[in-house]
């Protein structure tokens, strides 16, 4: 359908197939009356809040039947109680309140506490930061984490997840937040760029296309245009407006190198690295911490950079692959406690998710095997468990360690 036409041609008119086929298949999607966020966030059934605030389910029940000021729930067929996200953050408050939980499981700061910054990095493609990131976001949503997420992907696949579009929508994006000022206009404070979604404490900047226009801005000031702030640190800048704001930043970043995720890596305060479990991913792993270590360094002629952690965590693991299950014993003897203990597991409802755009929170358990749910439940917990423990830490916390159920 394209012969004829020279090869630049041929690529652009596939490339506005793609296009508007896409654009087609969104405005489908997010009809007014079709668009996910229109929906809350489902409910929780008991078990599930006792694991994820880490209360024994027994005391739980009993606190929820016995403490003053407790949410009611909605009781569902089969006499079961559901608490919504904003109960459960209810239930924590109470829990707090009443000396049923100590600060290392209430995940607010304190006056000096330092906002935590958490820059999910690997500028290998495909490695899951997407994925781990929105999941990890809304498993310590739920525990009490206020959390700001930031976009830096020009793909926008995080902010496509919470339904959040700033193209589409016509929304100011995250490059509006950091762009330079020229004739044009310039930034825009970034409390006009933050959205709320639909998961009680989590609120994003959503990520843009016009991201790429942040990388010219950049080279072009360094040759004398720009308006005076060096790129590295326009995150940490915007940011400071919502210092008091959020407990967490979580940062997804795009699968290449890019000024803006330098400014991420510099706003940053703590670094998670996805890795997934194959050999190739290995070899290329100490090239890019080579490259990542280079970009610290660009940093650090700025400023002198202490991270409070920077952890590796396995992805789209699958501990039945004998060569993974390798892998894995390999990386940890080297790499030692800087591994998470917890992997995120390969699953194809994780898998699904990508496609749906549902991560595990909104899915239906029944619509699974028990065990089948339990066991992603259990590894995406764990992560956030350890992630967690390193932020108490670095509020001078006792990190809390979990008992088995
Ligand atoms: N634990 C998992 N089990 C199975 N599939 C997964 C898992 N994690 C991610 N995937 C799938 O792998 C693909 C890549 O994941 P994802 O988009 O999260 O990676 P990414 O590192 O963000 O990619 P990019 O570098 O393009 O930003 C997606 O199709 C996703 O659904
Ligand atoms: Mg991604």
């Amino acid at each position: 359908m394209t012969a004829g036409l020279l090869a630049s041609e041929q690529l652009m008119k596939f490339s506005d197939i793609i296009d508007t086929a896409l654009t087609q298949q969104r405005e489908l999607l997010h009809a007014p009356d079709k668009r996910k966020s229109d929906k809350p966030l489902r409910s929780f059934s008991v078990r599930e809040v006792s694991h994820a605030l880490r209360v024994k389910y027994n005391s739980l029940r009993q606190y929820l039947n016995t403490l003053p000021g407790m949410p009611a729930g909605t009781t569902e067929p089969g006499n079961r109680k559901y608490f919504t996200a904003d109960e459960v953050n209810e239930i924590l408050s109470v829990l707090y309140a009443e000396g049923k939980i100590g600060d290392e499981r209430m995940p607010r700061r304190k006056p000096g506490d330092a906002q935590a910054r958490l820059v999910v990095y690997n500028l290998k493609g495909g490695v899951s930061k997407t994925s781990l990131s929105v999941n990890l976001a809304q498993f310590l949503a739920l525990r009490g984490y206020r959390i700001l997420c930031i976009d830096l992907d020009p793909q926008a696949s995080f902010s496509d997840m919470f339904d959040v579009q700033a193209d589409l929508d016509g929304l100011p994006s995250v490059y509006d937040v950091l762009r330079y000022e020229d004739d044009s206009g310039g930034p825009v404070p970034i409390t006009e760029a933050i959205r709320a979604t639909y998961v009680p404490n989590i609120d994003l900047v959503p990520g843009s296309m016009s991201m790429t226009e942040f990388e010219y801005e950049t080279s072009a000031s360094f040759r004398g245009g720009g308006d005076g702030t060096p790129f590295h640190r326009r995150i940490t800048d915007a940011l400071e407006l919502v210092d008091d704001y959020y407990d967490l930043v979580l940062f997804d970043t795009p699968p290449h190198m890019s000024f803006a995720v330098i400014a991420a890596v510099y706003a940053a305060t703590g670094m998670l690295i996805p890795l997934s479990a194959g050999m190739l991913d290995v070899v290329s792993l100490a090239k890019f911490l080579e490259l990542a270590a280079g970009t610290m360094e660009v940093v650090e002629q700025h400023q002198d950079k202490r991270y409070d952690f920077i952890r590796f965590v396995l992805t789209r693991y699958s501990a039945s692959d004998p060569a993974q299950l390798q892998l894995s014993s390999f990386l940890r003897s080297h790499l030692g406690p800087a591994m998470l203990r917890n992997d995120m597991v390969s699953s194809t409802a994780i898998a699904d998710a990508g496609n749906t755009m549902n991560p595990l929170l909104e899915l239906d358990p029944s619509s699974f095997h028990r065990k089948t749910y339990d066991r992603i439940f259990e590894s995406l917990c764990g992560i956030a468990d350890e992630v967690d423990a390193e932020i108490m830490q670095s509020w001078g916390r006792e990190p809390f360690e979990r008992e088995s159920r």
